[in-house]
């Protein structure tokens, strides 16, 4: 029920912070420890490479999920849209594991993979929101988001749900390798809950940079490097979805290989600064577009900002910043389709699970 929210969007936004500490304690065992199914542990160290298989923002996730396997447990990773994998499988390592990543769990260009998987004997996880799921039911293994029901076809609080799953799993493999990290996990995604909660406290300042960024514009570009970048794309996604501008994230440094054309008077670019062996690098980008008439929203984490920035966001573990960050640009998304008069919960075209291929 959408209770007092005017919609369901907002409200699961706001339901972020929540949600991460029923993931916490749904994977925390007595002991207070981060835990996961030994069978799934056991899979994830068997296998030589893992492939990460999703589509829209659960292919966001992807690979954000990526970074953090790849940091923290050391087993490579690639991430495959559904619908590419399916028709063109790349060549695959001696000993993958697979992992779907999906909210409803029904997306059918990801079960065309399975099923072709199955065949092939190898291995398979779901990571989804929804128990007894097709995905879930089909695949060896299941890893629940706990998000509780997501209704808004845009997906907010899933996606974060499926960082937090992907961190957990990441830390716990690394754990059981004995890698040793200089964090506590449980502790870090606290830090996550409050500053997500410090954001939606904050909404009416994000509304205030949608109205000063985007009251009548046609397009809008989204800049990050690293971590930065992929929460770029998601951000890109959402405003397009529901607000219907053109949007595009991009690699900053990619700017000059072509986008940077597309920048006129007046074209506002959103930039995220979390990341700071990059900082120095995503600014320069935001320099080289304001200097061609580019109207620049700087976003950058606490610790790297400076003056010219439009929003510091609390800091956070440099691995995690994508929790964070991406609450901004769902709330800028949230507002730009509501000042448009957009149907917010149900954007044209568009459905909640993509059950066709
Ligand atoms: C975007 C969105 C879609 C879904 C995609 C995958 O806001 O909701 O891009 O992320 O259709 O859906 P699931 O995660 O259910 O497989």
């Amino acid at each position: 029920e959408k209770g007092t929210y005017p919609h369901y969007m907002l409200k699961e936004i706001d339901e972020q912070p929540a949600v991460m500490r029923k993931i916490i304690q749904a994977y925390q065992n007595e002991q207070g420890d981060l835990t996961i199914d030994d069978d799934i542990i056991e899979a994830l160290r068997a296998a030589d490479r893992l492939y990460i298989i999703a589509s829209g923002t659960s292919y966001h996730a992807g690979l954000v999920g990526k970074q953090l396997i790849e940091k923290m447990a050391e087993i490579p990773v690639e991430v495959h849209l559904g619908s590419e994998f399916a028709y063109n499988p790349p060549l695959l390592s001696e000993r993958p594991l697979f992992i779907f990543i999906s909210q409803s769990g029904e997306t059918a260009d990801s079960r065309a993979v399975l099923v072709k998987l199955k065949e092939w004997n190898y291995p398979s996880l779901t990571i989804t929101n929804v128990p007894g799921s097709t995905l879930s039911r089909e695949a060896d293994y299941t890893l629940l988001l706990h998000a509780g029901p997501e209704i808004a076809v845009a997906s907010t609080k899933a996606y974060t749900a499926q960082l937090a799953v992907l961190s957990i799993i990441s830390y716990v493999v690394a754990q059981n390798k004995q890698i040793h990290h200089r964090f506590d996990l449980v502790q870090e995604l606290g830090i996550v809950a409050t500053a997500m909660e410090a954001l939606c406290d904050a909404k009416e300042e994000f509304e205030k940079i949608t109205i000063e960024f985007l009251a009548t514009t046609r397009n809008c570009f989204f800049i990050g490097r690293g971590l930065d970048y992929f929460v770029c794309l998601e951000g890109a996604l959402k405003l397009k979805e529901i607000s219907y501008i053109q949007a595009e994230g991009f690699a900053g440094g990619e700017l000059k290989h072509g986008t940077i054309a597309l920048i006129e008077e007046g074209t506002p670019v959103i930039a995220i600064d979390t990341q700071r062996n990059v900082s120095g690098n995503i600014r320069g980008n935001v320099k080289e577009v304001a200097a061609r008439g580019a109207n620049t929203c700087l976003i950058a984490m606490e610790g790297n900002h400076n003056s010219e920035d439009r929003y510091v966001l609390p800091e956070v573990h440099e691995w995690l910043t994508p929790f964070i960050s991406v609450l901004p640009l769902q709330l800028i998304a949230y507002y730009a389709s509501l000042h448009r008069g957009c149907d917010i919960d149900k954007p044209r075209n568009l459905a909640k699970s993509v059950t066709v291929e």
